[in-house]
């Protein structure tokens, strides 16, 4: 079993208190992955201080410089994706096909990322004033604290760390306690690539021990998350007290609506995967299916018939569709929705129950569970389940499709399937989200990308694509006069 280390100041090394903490498969609980440190807020101190005075170099080096870092880190992780692929798979569950594409995630976030370290445009504007230069220049804002969670091991904390680290910020890493040999793996991929001791630190160990010293410390610039909006709130509110700037990527209740006019093997494909894809372990997942009455009977019996035949397994095995949820907690949750919906006399169509059988008793598998006759009032159609549950709602017409898709506290992703450019266009247009895919499923945002939601989904910013770089600079206005003589604004006019 290997045990591993936190990286602060360019030096592996255990938590102060010699405690740790255990990384288990969740395919097979008795496999464990490693060991790892159980950090406490003095570790969380170490790392602050050495990317406090890396920063000092660090901001210096010219961008174009730190993109070329950035490239070879992209380098190494083609060369390293299959390995990084089967310890995630190990880790928390989800298939091989999926792991390898969550590295790939984070391949294409590092040549992004690379390439904008020769953009990394500011702007200029003409003066009021004669004989005087105005313009904007982006800085780096300094420490930038990243908390991240289980479901993306490698593509969420690279949406963060490269962007961060391009723009001239140092980091203090916290990810989450499920997944920490993945972003292990990513650190020794900065270090292998270059990157200076102090700039990019990892401190393991749980949310409220390392995840909140790094939140409410004082010499914190920043803070990026992804995770639930339950924490986020906390989040928001302990990082108040510093003013600092905040960026929450939080929960969703992502709808695909089916017209009667689409092509509904697109759309069963497109749900199948939307709903099961990652276990429903995704803030994108699909979480309820609109169908329009004159093709509900029809899809639905499509629908599950197809979702039976998906093989529930170990994520290492080519032939399964279907792995474990990431921990008992999570399969816990999950059934108490189902229960939930019986409850509320929601109609259970398929699934239902903590799976058994050949090579799942291990592990925290769960049926994939499709619930009927949804009313979108239930809780099951309201609140983030984070697993295999989906919820079925009948609607007569695209508005009623679009008000139900609209009638809730999140708004990440959501997905039209229909042949008339009409109803499309009324979707782009009227759907609260910040993500609408037509004729495609939920989940599948590119790197290149904006990638957020609306409402309490989150707190206004976006990841990915050229949107990302504002989060982590911030613009510093120059005047540079040259008239030789005090010019005033807004007086010598
Ligand atoms: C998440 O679920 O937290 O669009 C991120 C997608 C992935 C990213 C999901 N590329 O589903």
């Amino acid at each position: 079993m290997k045990k591993y280390k936190n990286f602060i100041n360019g030096k592996w090394v255990d938590a102060r208190s010699g405690e740790v903490f255990e990384d288990r498969n969740p395919a097979n609980w008795n496999e464990v992955v490693g060991t790892f440190p159980k950090s406490a807020r003095v570790d969380v101190d170490d790392a602050v201080k050495a990317a406090r005075q890396a920063f000092e170099k660090w901001r210096l080096v010219p961008a174009p410089k730190r993109g070329d870092t950035l490239r070879k880190v992209g380098d190494i992780m083609v060369a390293r994706k299959e390995e990084i692929a089967q310890v995630m798979t190990r880790e928390m569950g989800k298939v091989l096909v999926e792991t390898r594409g969550d590295v790939q995630e984070g391949i294409d976030t590092a040549y992004y990322a690379a390439s904008e370290g020769r953009r990394l445009f500011g702007k200029t504007a003409p003066s009021e004033l004669p004989n005087k230069f105005n313009m904007a220049i982006r800085v780096p804002v300094g420490v930038a604290g990243i908390v991240t969670p289980w479901n993306f091991p490698m593509a969420i904390p690279t949406w963060k760390i490269f962007p961060a680290l391009l723009c001239g910020n140092t980091v203090v890493f916290k990810p989450a306690s499920d997944t920490p040999a993945t972003a292990t793996m990513l650190v020794e991929i900065l270090v292998e690539a270059g990157i200076p001791a102090g700039v990019m630190n990892i401190v393991h160990g749980g949310g409220s021990d390392v995840g909140m010293a790094i939140v409410d410390h004082p010499d914190v610039d920043l803070i990026s998350f992804t995770g639930s909006t339950n924490v986020g709130k906390k989040i928001s509110e302990v990082a108040s007290k510093t003013l600092k700037r905040v960026s929450l990527e939080l929960g969703g209740k992502n709808a695909q609506v089916v017209m009667d006019d689409a092509d509904l093997n697109l759309a069963l494909d497109g749900v199948l995967w939307g709903a099961f894809g990652t276990t429903g372990q995704r803030c994108t997942a699909t979480s309820r299916l609109l169908l329009h009455e004159k093709i509900y009977d029809k899809f639905m019996s499509m629908l599950v018939e197809r979702t039976q035949k998906l093989r529930l397994g170990d994520g290492l095995k080519e032939t399964t569709d279907v792995g474990p949820c990431v921990n008992e907690g999570q399969r816990k949750t999950v059934h108490s929705y189902v229960e939930i919906g019986m409850k509320e006399g929601a109609k259970l169509v398929t699934g239902g129950k903590v799976a058994s059988g050949d090579g799942l008793s291990g592990g925290w598998f769960y049926q994939p569970t499709i619930f009927a006759d949804v009313a979108p009032t239930m809780r099951i159609a309201k609140e983030e389940i984070f697993g295999p549950v989906l919820s079925v709602i009948k609607i007569k017409s695209l508005e009623e499709g679009i008000t139900i898709l609209n009638d809730t506290i999140y708004g990440l992703s959501s997905s039209i399937y229909t042949t008339n450019v009409n109803y499309a266009f009324k979707a782009i247009r009227d759907v609260k989200a910040g993500i609408t895919y037509i004729n495609a499923p939920t989940i599948g945002a590119e790197a290149h990308m904006p990638f957020g939601g609306v409402k309490q989904t989150g707190n206004g910013h976006r990841e990915g694509g050229w949107t990302v770089f504002d989060f982590f600079t911030e613009w510093k206005t120059v005047y540079v006069d040259y008239s030789g003589g005090l010019q005033r604004a807004q007086i010598d006019i």
